[in-house]
C-alpha cells in the first residue's frame, strides 16, 4: 500500500485528483474524509494542507505527495523530488505599490517585506546582497502594503489578478514553481515498486497530452510524400483499403502542428481525415 498526500483544498486539489484518475487510480470522493482508499490501485490518499505535505512525506506519515515546489523549497525538509507534474504553475515574486518608481533590486534595501515564504525570500536577498526586513505573515499577504504593515510583498503570482486588485506591481521573480511529486527517502521495496508503477502511468498520461490520433485515406503512390510530411514520428501505420489503390494512414500528431500537417496532407490528396483525442501513450 502506497500512501499519497495531496492538497485537501486549493489550487492543486482538483488537478492532483484528476491526474490520479487519468492514471487509472480512482478515489472515492474523499472531500469529507482525511483518508480515502483507491478501489483499483493499492493506494490511499491523505488530504492535507499543502504547507504540511513536505513534512508529512519527510516523516513518513505519507510515502509520497503532490505539492507545489514552492512549499518544498520553503520548508526545506529532506524529500526526494521524483517528477515535475506540469500543473499548478506559478511564480514567487516581489511586488510593490504600483505608483512606486522601481530601479532594481536595491530598491528593497531597508524595506519591510510581508510574505508567507520567508526562507525562500531570505535566500534570494542573501544571494543578491539585499538587506531588508522580512515579516512573516500566514495569509492575506497582498493587503499588507495598503494597511501599512509592509512596503512590499513576496508571494505567489499566478494570473496576476490578486496583485492588480490590490494595486500592486510585480517587479522581481525569485522562483518558478509547479506541482511536483515528492517521495520519502526511506521507502520500502514494495512502496518503491508501487511508486514506479504509478510514475509509469503518469508518464503515459503526460505523453498523450497535446497529441492527436489522426486517420486519413490516401492513394498508395502518395505514401512516400506523406511520410516526408510527417517526419520526426515513428513510421505511421499504413493499412490497405478495400478501395483499389488507396491506403489508410494512422499517425499521432502534436496538436501544435495539427492544422499545418493536415493542410499539407490534404494538398497531396488525403481524404476522410479523422482527428481523435488520445488518452494514453504507453511505451
Ligand atoms: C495565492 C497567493 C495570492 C494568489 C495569487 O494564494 O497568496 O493570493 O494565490 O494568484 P493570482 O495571481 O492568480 O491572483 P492561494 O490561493 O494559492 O492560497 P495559499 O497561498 O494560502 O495556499
Ligand atoms: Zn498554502
Amino acid at each position: 500500500m502506497l500512501r499519497i498526500a495531496i492538497q485537501a483544498k486549493g489550487r492543486l486539489n482538483e488537478d492532483s485528483l484528476e491526474l490520479l484518475s487519468e492514471a487509472g487510480v480512482s478515489i472515492e470522493n474523499g472531500k469529507r474524509k482525511l483518508l480515502a482508499r483507491s478501489g483499483d490501485f493499492p493506494l490511499e490518499v491523505l488530504y492535507l494542507r499543502d504547507d504540511d505535505i513536505p513534512q508529512a512525506v519527510s516523516m513518513g506519515v505519507a510515502d509520497v505527495g503532490v505539492v507545489g515546489l514552492n512549499e518544498v523549497e520553503e520548508k526545506g525538509f529532506d524529500v526526494e523530488t521524483v517528477h515535475s507534474l506540469g500543473f499548478g504553475k506559478c511564480r514567487l515574486s516581489l511586488a510593490i505599490p504600483k505608483a512606486e518608481a522601481y530601479d532594481g533590486l536595491g530598491y528593497f534595501n531597508g524595506k519591510r517585506i510581508a510574505t508567507s515564504y520567508p526562507a525562500i525570500l531570505s535566500r534570494f536577498f542573501e544571494r543578491n546582497g539585499i538587506e531588508a526586513e522580512i515579516h512573516e505573515i500566514a495569509g492575506s499577504v497582498e493587503i499588507a502594503p495598503s494597511v501599512g504593515m509592509a512596503d512590499a510583498i513576496f508571494d505567489i503570482v499566478s494570473s496576476g489578478g490578486t496583485l492588480v486588485t490590490n494595486g500592486l506591481r510585480e517587479v522581481e521573480t525569485a522562483l518558478h514553481s509547479e506541482a511536483v511529486l515528492i517521495a520519502g527517502r526511506t521507502l520500502s521495496e514494495e512502496k518503491r515498486q508501487l511508486l514506479a508503477q504509478l510514475l509509469f502511468r503518469i508518464e503515459a498520461v503526460e505523453r498523450s497530452r497535446g497529441m492527436k490520433y489522426v486517420l486519413l485515406n490516401l492513394p498508395h503512390e502518395k505514401i512516400p510524400e506523406a511520410i516526408r510530411i510527417l517526419p520526426g514520428m515513428k513510421s505511421p501505420t499504413i493499412l490497405p483499403l478495400a478501395q483499389e489503390g488507396w491506403s489508410s494512414i494512422h499517425v499521432v500528431i502534436n496538436e501544435k502542428e495539427l492544422w499545418t500537417k493536415i493542410e499539407q496532407l490534404k494538398a497531396i490528396g488525403a481524404e476522410d481525415i479523422l482527428v481523435l483525442s488520445l488518452e494514453k501513450m504507453i511505451r
